[in-house]
């Protein structure tokens, strides 16, 4: 067996068929089966996973987008459990993007202090990485995934064919988390994630699984991110600082596209402040770059000095801040990772903008 396949956890399951689904759930005891879930992964999963579908009590549909993350679609999830009948017994199946899963989970995880649920990930950034990894919850307002537990799930089914039907997009915005995975990695994993292309292919269930492997590796060694676990963060701190102004834009970025923006800067501050390998991150750093929809897309108003000024203001809200200073993940010269607890912020200023500007003259 590849080395990378021998580290999935036996809870994530790569399954050919819905049917190989259906009956191991048929086989566990339960009262009641919930599937919580959204209209777009409804019409495009509802042949792929029909067995399943058919077996729900209940279908709760949520709105779709980073903002329906909140408290507010709880209660409207933990009202439906309630009045279906749902109760300590029941089971919970999160059917869709990682905005599912993370809420579905956190929903289930404390309802009635806690019921059993099952993710079955239709994104690539959901297969590669939300929904795995026992990270559940919700953001407050647009500050990312500030209440959540860590919560499994009984099972992850991974249908790496799911991902078909995501519009390019989407697609591009779960590699660019997977490409992260490849940076962790690095050696064949490296190789699979920058050459994979901008849609689903014949290598996306090898790609999808090697980051399940990576992931699921650092998770193992510190499920509740005390010491290591902080690495899989390598790009968020700018990643959610930007996709939380990006919200209050007309059209705001995806996850994966802020990840990617984010990638970008930390690699810069890698081979600035670590001697990491400059050909592999201007390799990676190309790649991502490909990733990102037109500027003026999301930021057709505010200027790149602007959108940067309003991101370093925002990183002061970011969970992961302590005190005083930035804390930042890098790459290292050795290829591994780095914490900085006390980066320079008008070096990341400078680098940022830079990012920026970069990204507006490529449109
Ligand atoms: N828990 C974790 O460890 C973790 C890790 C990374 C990201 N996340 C979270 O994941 C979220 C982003 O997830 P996402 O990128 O999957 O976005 P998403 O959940 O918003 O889904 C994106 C869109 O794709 C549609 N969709 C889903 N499956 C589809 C399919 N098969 N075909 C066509 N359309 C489909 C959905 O309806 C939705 O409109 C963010 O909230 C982020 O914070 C969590």
């Amino acid at each position: 067996m590849s080395e990378y396949l021998s580290l999935i956890p036996g809870s994530v399951v790569r399954v050919g068929s819905d049917e190989e689904i259906s009956k191991w759930i048929a086989a566990l005891d339960y009262s009641s089966l919930w599937i919580i879930s959204d209209n777009t992964v409804m019409e495009t999963t509802s042949e792929r996973l029909s067995n399943i579908f058919s077996m729900a009590t209940g279908i709760i549909l949520i709105p779709e987008g980073e903002m329906t993350k909140s408290i507010e679609t709880c209660s409207m999830v933990w009202d439906q459990l309630l009045s279906g009948g749902a109760d300590r017994q029941s089971l919970i199946l999160n059917i869709g993007g990682g905005v599912v899963t993370d809420l579905g989970g956190f929903c289930a995880s404390t309802f009635q202090r806690g019921v059993r649920f099952i993710n079955i990930p239709t994104t690539l950034l959901a297969l590669c990485d939300a929904a795995v990894g026992g990270k559940t919850g919700v953001n407050l307002g647009a500050v990312k995934n500030q209440i959540g537990l860590f919560s499994d799930p009984l099972r992850v089914f991974v249908m790496p064919e799911l991902t078909q039907t995501l519009t390019d997009r989407q697609f591009k915005s779960g590699l660019a988390e997977a490409i992260k995975h490849g940076i962790l990695d690095g050696g064949e994993h490296w190789r699979v994630a920058m050459s994979h292309p901008d849609s689903y292919d014949e290598k996306s269930s090898e790609l999808i699984l090697r980051s399940i492997a990576c992931k699921a590796g650092v998770v193992s060694r510190d499920p509740k991110e005390k010491g290591d676990r902080r690495s899989l963060n390598l790009g968020h701190t700018i990643g959610h600082a930007i996709e939380s102004i990006s919200q209050m834009e007309e059209k705001p970025m995806l996850h994966g596209e802020a990840v990617a923006l984010g990638l970008i800067v930390t690699l810069i501050l890698s081979v600035h402040l670590n001697d990491y390998d400059s050909a592999k991150a201007e390799e990676a750093i190309l790649r991502l770059y490909r990733l990102l929809p037109p500027y003026k897309v999301i930021f057709d108003k505010s200027d790149a000095a602007t959108v940067a000024d309003r991101t370093l203001q925002y990183i002061k809200y970011d969970k992961k801040r302590v005190g005083d200073t930035i804390s930042f993940v890098l790459m290292n010269s050795r290829g591994g990772v780095s914490y900085s607890d006390d980066l320079d912020v008008s070096l990341l200023a400078v680098i940022l903008e830079n990012v920026l500007e970069t990204w507006a003259i490529k449109d």
